[in-house]
């Protein structure tokens, strides 16, 4: 019998993000004994969290100097408020100037997030502009690794993060798009998106079809080691032209898959796998 594998995705943010750097001299910034808490939440009858959900670990990774953000989905649904938005683009800041100064810092996002947190929606929004400044001036520098490892998965704003990115790795459990499937059903209706159909859900917008479908990058499995020697072969490799750099790429892509009735899960892959 094989033994049982190591799950990632059974780990909390904060072991995420240590499983992934180095085992040596990782040090917590701006930690839960720091207090920094959400003053919103409370205010509309809501427990915070004394990290708000955000783990910022300073370390390496391969022994290069590198941060890990990682984001806590059993929290709020790994939403992104004032606090924990701010905690995200601040690292990113820090990293950037470091790379400025030529002291090169390798980011690594640990996303599972529903995105903006609706009941901090302004204020996440406005952090989520700053992340996505960071990320693309970081690109420049540095390669910018996302880490999708579910359940959760990344929507809203952090989606866009993440396509910002210069690498995507996702497990099959995760997920990948811009609304939820309950929010899509609720807003376009049961006949554009049953968000019950799992099946379905994972089918257009799981892990293994978003790196079909040239979304993602690597496609690992829920081993801690797998993520891990993913993210080290990412980090390693030239950097690539950034998706959100290939315009015209997209556009084309875009245009191609707007077709009645709309294409499905396969339908997809057939179209990208043309394009390459
Ligand atoms: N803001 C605040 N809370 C959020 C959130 C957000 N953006 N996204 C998820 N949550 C909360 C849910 O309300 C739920 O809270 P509860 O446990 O108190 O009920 C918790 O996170 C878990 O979410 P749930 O929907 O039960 O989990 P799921 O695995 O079935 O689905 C998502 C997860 C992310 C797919 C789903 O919550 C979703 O569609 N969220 C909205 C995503 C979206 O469209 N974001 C765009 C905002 S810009």
């Amino acid at each position: 019998m094989n033994a049982a594998p190591d799950s990632f995705i059974e780990l909390g943010a904060r072991e995420r993000a240590a499983a992934l750097l180095d085992a040596d001299g990782a040090r917590e910034l701006l930690g839960p004994f720091d207090g920094l808490e959400s003053p919103w939440l409370p205010r509309q009858g809501i427990v915070p969290q004394a990290d708000d959900g955000v783990v910022v670990l300073r370390g390496r990774l391969g022994g290069a100097e590198a941060v890990a953000l990682a984001i806590e989905g059993r929290f709020q649904g790994g939403s992104i408020g004032e606090v924990g938005g701010a905690k995200l683009a601040g690292a990113l800041e820090l990293a950037l100037r470091d790379c400025e100064a030529g002291r090169p810092v390798l980011p690594l996002l640990l996303l599972e997030t529903g995105g903006v947190r609706l009941q901090e929606a302004n204020l996440g929004l406005a952090a989520i502009a700053d992340i996505q400044a960071a990320v693309v001036a970081l690109r420049a520098h540095v390669p910018v690794i996302a880490v999708i490892g579910g359940m959760v998965g990344c929507f809203g704003g952090m989606s866009l993060v993440a396509a910002l990115c210069s690498h995507v790795v996702m497990t099959r459990q995760a997920r990948l798009g811009m609304n939820g499937p309950e929010v899509i059903e609720q807003e376009a209706g049961l006949e554009e998106l049953d968000s019950a159909d799992r099946k379905l859900v994972w089918q257009l917008i799981g892990g293994a079809q978003r790196c079909a479908t040239g979304l993602a990058d690597a496609l690992v499995d829920d081993d801690v080691a797998q993520v891990r020697d993913a993210v080290r072969q990412l980090a390693a490799a030239p950097r690539p032209e950034p998706r959100s750099a290939a315009v015209a790429r997209y556009a084309a892509l875009v245009a191609q898959a707007a077709t009645e009735p709309a294409l499905d899960a396969a339908g997809m892959r057939a179209l990208w796998a043309a394009q390459c």
